[in-house]
């Protein structure tokens, strides 16, 4: 049978992994996969997680089944954190998901349960898993332009023109903030053009919001998904907690629907613990407990918050160290978009050559698409980078 299959085209960013493992050059610099790095090149684990942890291995009494659903304390504090009160909270299913990925693959699968005719509306570029996981599904896939190649802002303009033919019933999947992998995102003023557009159209948002606390703060970050989520009668939300609480392997992600009444959101979740029940039955307790704790212990909060301030903050000094090395090395402003982007990621702009430039001549490993992880970085290395950018010519 298994000579049946063929080998699958590899995950991009996944593939870059390994090649920076093979890479013996110990002056290499790794800006490929998403995880957020400290000065020294580690992850941490988060003070708050350590912290819960300990509690949770202290406390807990069983290893037993929690539901299909996951514990109801971990939906009730991941709408608190993401919707805070944009929607009543008894309008939106929730089920705990194997990570952001998870969450995003039940969410597909629970509008092809609710309408097989649906696209799929992805922007250009968009994170690849993305369209993988659709043309997996089967379901019909479509794009809007999102990225201006000139500004390396966003190409709004392009973005608009596109959502106009976007057909009653279609989804819209969109990145509640930092934008993966351009760091380009919309203002709240262009949010409120896309939300009635799209509401114009009848069509679906799906929020994935995978780096809320990257970008200008926690608040600040749900805001494009709260105007989204206040503005609908239907609306999904995939979230993840891997980024914003350092827990990437322990796989902790939330679908959550809105609905346009309790009712109609009873049958949602009754629809999407079917579907959990038919991927993998029951979805990971550990990190969902964790964040469960972190959440609703004040102290472990503030702790968490602060330290997820921290993250951000370096992560936008770096940006604004790289930008000034730019303009200093380039005599010109054409990389001060850095320092605007936010988030983890962003795009450089150039092309695949330069991109292959810098990792032969330089040992720079960064996304095909010239998408860097700007963690990937540290107040030393912004330095050889930007060199290096300017050396290949980009
Ligand atoms: C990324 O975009 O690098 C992360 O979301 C990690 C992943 O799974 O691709």
């Amino acid at each position: 049978m298994f000579e049946r299959l063929n080998r699958q085209p590899a995950d991009k960013i996944l593939a870059l992994m390994s090649a920076y493992k093979a890479d013996d050059r110990d002056t290499k610099i790794d800006l490929g996969v998403g995880v957020y790095k400290d000065a020294e090149g580690n992850t941490p684990v988060m003070r708050a997680v350590k912290e819960a942890e300990k509690r949770i291995q202290a406390n807990q009494t069983t290893k037993s089944y929690v539901g299909l659903a996951g514990d109801p304390a971990f939906g009730a504090a991941m709408k608190d954190l993401v919707l805070a009160d944009s929607v009543a909270h008894d309008r939106v299913a929730a089920v705990a998901t194997p990570g952001g990925t998870g969450a995003i693959r039940q969410g597909l699968e629970l509008i092809r349960l609710a309408n097989p005719e649906a696209r799929i509306w992805l922007s250009a570029p968009t994170w690849p898993n993305h369209p993988s996981i659709v043309k997996y599904l089967k379901m019909e896939m479509a794009e809007y332009r999102y990225f201006d190649d000139a500004t390396r802002g966003v190409d709004f303009e392009g973005m608009m023109a596109d959502l106009r033919t976007v057909a009653a019933g279609d989804v819209v999947l969109v990145h509640g903030c930092c934008h993966n992998p351009t760091g380009a995102n919309l203002t709240l003023d262009q949010w409120d053009q896309v939300i009635s557009l799209l509401d114009a159209r009848g069509a679906v948002p799906f929020v994935d919001i995978a780096y809320q606390g990257f970008g200008d703060g926690l608040d600040a970050d749900g805001a494009a998904t709260r105007k989204v989520v206040a503005a609908f009668e239907n609306v999904l939300i995939a979230a993840s907690c891997s980024k914003n609480f350092g827990i990437y392997r322990e796989r902790t992600g939330i679908l959550m629907a809105v609905s346009k009444d309790s009712d109609q959101a009873a049958v949602a979740q009754d629809n999407m613990n079917f579907l959990n029940r038919q991927n993998y039955s029951f979805p990971p307790d550990h990190g969902a407990r964790v964040v469960t704790e972190i959440l609703t212990d004040p102290s472990l909060r503030a702790d968490w918050e602060a330290e997820l301030e921290e993250v951000r903050n370096t992560m936008l000094g770096l940006r604004r160290q790289l930008a000034d090395e730019l303009r200093q090395r380039s005599n010109s402003d054409r990389f001060d978009f850095l320092a605007d982007h936010r988030g983890m990621f962003s795009r450089l702009g150039t092309t695949p050559d330069k991109v292959e430039a810098l990792r032969a001549d330089h040992g720079i490993y960064m996304v095909g698409d010239s998408r860097m992880n700007i963690a990937g970085l540290n107040e030393r290395t912004v330095p050889i980078l930007a060199k290096a950018i300017i050396d290949a010519g980009v």
